[in-house]
């Protein structure tokens, strides 16, 4: 069962139809509530005037700073598991106007359209403040400058000084906005003092702690469910709007409450910061690096403080002796920007790997090569030994599919009718995680021979479900088909957030766990009530020495139920790290008249240990392939920054890959077997796909043109 290519287990509800959302559940007399968001990046709500709302047919109540129904004032008890430090941003706590987008009010009413009509007429003043919402002001207003990520080592000034070969570069990429099909929602379902909250959330448990703070409720009285997740990438690692105030509205009104963002508010929501990085990197004839430096500055709000390692990567992904990394972070006038899909690595990386490029360009050494030539097995930012790194395989497999040897060095040396063809690579790096905090999963045998697994984990989309139900069947030799798994629900035995590509690692572990329990007392009825042989352990096809595991459950007439917890091993992680690897090629053809791009191949190689899945895994790659040409080519999130506001917050003009912008996509698994990374010596999939697809891509366009661009995204302006 692990290892197989097994369809998705819930494949059959979600496309159906039959899958519920956070916006699809519905309940008796349900109220429907309208965010009315600011206008204004920074200042004061002077007036509101809700009385034309109130007036309008259907319309229950006007959520106002002014009226907010009890719940707390200390920004501290709005603190999630998933929050940087600073002061979360509360809900119409008071008049103050933090980044536009913000919610100022809330209409509540019988109907979705009489709310949204109503929120028309809510008529708000302010007062403005001067405000920056440029990194690139924020950066010179602001004084403070770098500070060491990491540990500096050796000296990478005189290095650089004394290097035959180097680069200097600055690379600088945009915002990027959260654009998960499934829209953010709550459904705040009021039962006699009881609250159910349907959220798009990739942790129950962390929005149920959110909402009992913030609201002061009983552990036992308020509920989060997200069985089903429409995509999420980050987006919903923290509470958005929508949970507060449909819970706060259904609590006061003591009805049923449902809000939905739309998708112009989901930019006033999280974004990946835009950054600026400056990397120096110094080599000696044969492409030895001498030194490193990478320093960023990346955007956050002017309330929280986010930060995402963006620097790290360039310590340890090669070897060098004489290493900088520094990063500091600029207050703009925006929401606090959020974690996105391989945070910080899809930023920093992708300046690492153009720069190694533009540094094998100048030691004249092949790409492929100036990597292999700076192999390393330590994680020299803190001297950790790397569990696994089948790097070395990736770029060799990835390089014979994309027929990488056939290459021309040339720039400009490759074309096909008015189409210049550009052959690039680059390497990523990400974490593979064990979740830091419990982990737990409920396995459960019932009388009737059904097998239940139970946590509450988040199936965001990317296959959990269908993951821990092989798991499980590989325990008792049944087909996945066999398990019933319930994720989702933030009665479920503890879970972290699913971030991080963990939950692969970490519930998959606990549910290995939990079977390897359950069997032992499965065996021990089996030997006293059936005569099972000592010495047969193994299960096949749900029977253990020819008697059906059903057989054995009945027998003592109740459940079995097992519960197992997952924790990193401590004693392994001061010798070792783990990391998931990768190897991107790609093609690009570039129309030398009018600019127009296009990434017709991507071949991609991943080592991230076992794959319990390569169906469900390689769609993760894919996914994360297709994310990444969005970040190269067409992702942007264009600011006003007169207005402080995302001037293209719609699909339409913040232009994600569609069918058109997509071709030839080739993923591969690299073999990978890791003892000591986690129980089932998995590593994750879900983020290592996006990492070293865009400067993959920027490096091809330089090799198509001749033409180096270091802002992403790489528009044909650019090129022109
Ligand atoms: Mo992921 S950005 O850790 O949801």
């Amino acid at each position: 069962m692990i290892g197989a290519a097994q369809d998705r287990i819930d494949g059959p509800l979600k496309v159906s139809g039959r899958a519920p959302y956070a916006a699809d559940h519905s309940a008796t007399a349900l109220l429907h509530g309208v965010v009315v968001s600011a206008p204004i990046a920074a200042g004061r709500i002077r007036h509101i005037e809700t009385s034309a709302a109130l007036a309008f047919r259907g319309v229950v109540d006007v959520f106002t700073h002014e009226n907010r129904p009890p719940a707390a004032t200390r920004p501290v008890r709005y603190k999630d598991l998933s929050g940087p430090s600073g002061t979360p941003f509360v809900p119409l706590l008071d008049s103050r106007i933090l980044f536009a987008g913000q919610p100022v009010a809330l209409v509540v009413a019988e109907t979705y359209e009489a709310a949204r009509d109503a929120a028309d007429l809510v008529r708000v003043s302010y007062d403005e403040v001067s405000f920056v919402t440029a990194l690139a002001r924020a950066v010179v207003d602001e004084p403070q400058g770098y500070e060491d990520a990491y540990e500096p080592r050796g000296n990478s000034d005189a290095a650089l000084a004394t290097a035959p070969v180097k680069i200097d570069a600055e690379y600088r990429s945009m915002p990027l906005y959260h654009n998960a099909i499934e829209l953010f929602a709550s459904t705040a379902v009021w039962d006699d003092g009881n609250l159910t909250v349907y959220d798009k959330t990739q942790g129950p448990q962390n929005i149920h702690l959110y909402l009992r703070l913030a609201l002061g409720l009983r552990v036992k009285t308020i509920r989060v469910i997200n069985a089903y997740v429409g995509g999420a990438f980050g987006s919903g690692l923290r509470p958005s709007h929508t949970s507060f105030l449909a819970a706060l509205a259904a609590k006061h009104l003591h009805r049923s409450v449902r809000v939905v963002l739309t998708r112009a508010q989901a930019y006033g929501v999280s974004y990946r910061p835009d950054a600026i990085q400056q990397v120096k990197l110094g080599c000696d004839r044969e492409g030895r690096l001498v030194a490193v430096e990478h320093r960023s500055v990346a955007a956050t709000s002017t309330y929280e403080d986010h930060d995402e390692n963006i620097v790290g990567w360039s310590g340890l992904a090669y070897a060098c002796p004489n290493v900088t990394l520094q990063s500091r972070r600029a207050r703009v006038s925006r929401p606090t920007p959020g974690d996105m899909r391989a945070p910080g690595a899809t930023t920093g990386v992708f300046a690492l790997e153009c720069a190694l490029d533009e540094l094998a360009v100048a030691a004249g050494v092949d790409p492929v090569a100036i990597r292999l030539a700076n192999w390393t097995t330590r994680d020299q930012n803190d001297g950790r030994e790397i569990t696994s790194k089948a790097q070395r395989e990736c770029y060799a497999v990835a390089a014979a599919r994309f027929g990488w040897a056939r290459r021309n060095a040339a720039v400009r040396s490759m074309r096909e009718g008015r189409e210049l063809v550009g052959w690039g690579m680059a390497g990523g790096v990400w974490d593979a995680l064990v979740a830091p905090t419990p982990t737990r999963a409920r396995v459960t045998l019932r009388t009737d021979g059904q097998l239940e697994v139970a946590a509450a984990a988040s199936d965001i989309g990317t296959g959990t479900y269908t993951i821990l139900a092989q798991i499980a069947a590989d325990a008792f030799g049944l087909d996945a088909q066999d398990v019933r798994v319930r994720l989702g629900d933030s009665t479920l035995p503890m879970n972290p957030v699913e971030g991080g590509s963990w939950m692969a690692a970490s519930t998959g572990g606990a549910v290995a766990k939990a079977c390897d329990k359950l069997k032992r007392t499965l065996l021990a009825q089996a030997r006293a009530r059936h005569g099972l042989a000592r010495g047969v352990t193994t299960f096949e096809r749900g029977r253990i020495g020819g008697i059906p595991i059903g057989d054995i459950v009945a027998s003592g007439a109740k459940d079995l139920s097992a519960i197992a917890t997952n924790l990193p091993d401590v004693v392994t992680g001061r010798k070792y790290v783990s990391y998931s690897h990768s190897a991107v090629f790609a093609e690009v053809r570039v129309d030398e008249e009018l600019g127009v791009i296009r990434v017709t191949r991507v071949v991609t190689a991943v080592a991230a240990g076992r794959i319990i899945n390569p169906k469900t895994a390689r769609s993760q790659i894919v996914g994360g392939v297709v994310m990444g040409i969005g970040y190269a080519l067409h992702e942007e999130g264009l600011l006003d920054h007169r207005f402080g506001k995302v001037m293209n917050a719609n699909l339409a003009d913040y232009h994600i890959p569609a069918n058109a912008d997509i071709h030839d996509i080739d993923v591969v698994f690299v073999d990978e077997h890791d003892d000591k990374v986690s129980v089932l010596g998995v590593k994750g999939v879900g983020e290592i796909g996006v990492v070293a697809v865009a400067p993959a891509i920027a490096n091809a366009i330089f090799h198509a043109t001749g033409q180096r661009v270091r802002d992403l995204p790489i528009t044909l302006d650019k090129l022109l």
